[in-house]
């Protein structure tokens, strides 16, 4: 792999988003665009990254300042892409290769860069343009050449009718010396309808030296889609989860109707499992072989083992194992963990819960800050009240335990192993082992009530007849 520094190009200020997000960092398949961009530059063998920022993108910044690689440089004004790669030179004082890359392009691949630098390697060319054949070149810089000559590049409000109808583009993606570019860019001016300084204008500069400034033409300008406004993300962000579901596919994963999933690029899927309409997995997460997620499913930053049958449900910051089956119309909160053969059922809402092996919890629950040992059975309608107000508490329920319907167990307090809570009742001591609590009132039956007020009422409708 070839070692450069890339330097990307995101100080624009993406007005036409409307937004108070800086354009870099709105997300495409779960990370900002820039985070993209970094990936494709790194995964070229970009050693390192040296991101052109402007004013108020402290929110870039904190984005990816733990990342090593990563050096800021802030663009004061912007006053062009010539003058943005001359806001670089500070940091990059030795002789370097390097990439020029925009991060308002996030469709680039690693595959194309590093094509890119091959070829003005092999070539030993003294500046690289990445070009492409388009359909409708309207808003690009034309390319103006002979074969793999580029003379110069003609930024479309600057140029004439017939240069317009040049259908090969300028990417915006660079390839050259550092010193070549840096001493070409001391000679540029801004004199243009835009009266900016043009990082374009140094082809012609380097032409004039007789140096050699050559196109490298990728074959798909799919990659060249920027995002300047919301249509435009839009249209990335679909683009791109296309490109991440085919793979999961091409790798065994079934998708019913790709078309309605949101899968985050980071998201893991094993092989044989399979997708429903509409499900979104976000962040992380990771889901195991075999299982099956169904109908408006949203899984945030979650693990889920193999054979796991979610329908339905929202889950977050939890892990689930093996043979799990949840929903429909479950709620995970953060921090529960889910052992394996656990049935978490219809109307459960769960938070900061551990659930051992073989539990059920089949319907209309909500437990929280709980931990639940093994084969419990959760009747419907139990609530663990978890809150006084001011604090948290937590439950501990123990190994075959048996909590009747409708009961509340109220925190903190402790099942033992083996004992079995009586429906309804309200539980606000410790249970001992293999014991039974009952606590509620005694039922009391009166006999034949029913039938002496009846009667009573009969008989005072008769005498008012009369
Ligand atoms: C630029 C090219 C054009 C090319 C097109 C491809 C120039 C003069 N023109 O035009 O030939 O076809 O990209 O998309 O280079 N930026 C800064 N500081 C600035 C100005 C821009 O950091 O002062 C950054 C922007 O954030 C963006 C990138 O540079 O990421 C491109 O800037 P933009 O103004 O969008 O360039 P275009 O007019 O599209
Ligand atoms: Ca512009």
């Amino acid at each position: 792999m070839d070692d450069f520094t890339a330097v990307i190009l995101a100080a624009g200020e993406g007005k036409r988003m409307k937004s108070d997000t800086p354009k870099v960092m709105h997300k495409i398949c779960g990370i900002p665009m820039l985070g993209h961009v970094i990936r494709a530059a790194k995964g070229a063998g970009a050693s390192r990254i040296v991101i052109v920022i402007g004013k108020h993108c402290d929110v870039v910044v904190d984005a990816f300042k733990d990342d090593k690689d990563v050096t800021f440089v802030l663009q004061e004004q912007q006053k062009g892409t010539g003058h943005a790669l001359m806001q670089a030179k500070e940091v990059i004082k030795e002789n370097t290769l390097i990439t020029v890359l925009y991060g308002d392009m996030p469709m680039i691949t690693s595959e194309s860069i590093s094509e890119m630098v091959d070829f003005h390697k092999e070539k030993k060319a003294d500046a690289t343009v990445m070009t492409a054949e388009v359909e409708d070149p309207t808003g690009y810089g034309r390319i103006i050449g002979d074969g793999e000559k580029v003379f110069l590049i003609r930024e479309e409000k600057d140029a004439s009718e017939e240069e317009k109808a040049i259908k090969e583009i300028n990417s915006g993606f660079y390839c050259f010396e550092s010193s070549v570019a840096f001493d070409a860019l001391e000679k540029i001016d801004n004199d243009n309808k835009q009266a900016e300084y043009y990082l374009t204008d140094i082809v012609e500069v380097l032409n004039k030296e007789n140096k050699d400034v050559l196109a490298f033409r990728l074959e798909n300008p799919e990659e060249l889609n920027g995002v300047n406004d919301r249509c435009q993300l839009a249209h990335v962000q679909k683009l791109l989860q296309k490109k991440i579901i085919s793979k999961h596919m091409q790798e065994g994963v079934t998708f019913l109707n790709p078309d309605t999933n949101l899968v985050d690029i980071d998201v893991e899927i094993g092989r044989d499992t399979v997708i429903y309409p509409g499900v979104i997995l976000e962040g992380k997460t990771k889901i195991g072989q075999g299982c099956s997620i169904v109908g408006a499913s949203r899984i945030i930053e979650s693990d889920i083992g193999n054979n796991v049958q979610i329908v339905s449900s929202q889950i977050q910051y939890s892990s689930i194992s093996d043979n799990v089956k949840i929903g429909p119309f479950a709620n995970l909160r953060p921090d529960c963990e889910i052992s394996s053969g656990v049935k978490i059922g219809d109307f459960v809402e769960l938070k900061n819960t551990k659930v051992g092996k073989g539990t059920k919890i089949p319907h209309l629950s909500y437990l929280g800050d709980a931990t639940l040992g093994e084969n419990i059975n959760i009747g419907a309608g139990v609530i663990i009240v978890n809150y006084d107000g001011y604090k948290k508490h937590p439950t501990i329920i123990k190994d075959n335990a048996f909590i009747g319907c409708n009961s509340n167990l109220v925190a903190p307090v402790c099942i033992e192993e083996g004992s079995f809570v009586a429906a309804g009742s309200t539980i606000t001591k410790n249970v001992p082992k293999d014991s039974l609590a009952i606590a509620r009132d005694r039922q009391v039956n009166k006999i034949d009530w029913v039938k002496k007020r009846r009667q009573k009422i009969e008989r005072g409708n008769s005498s008012s007849e009369k």
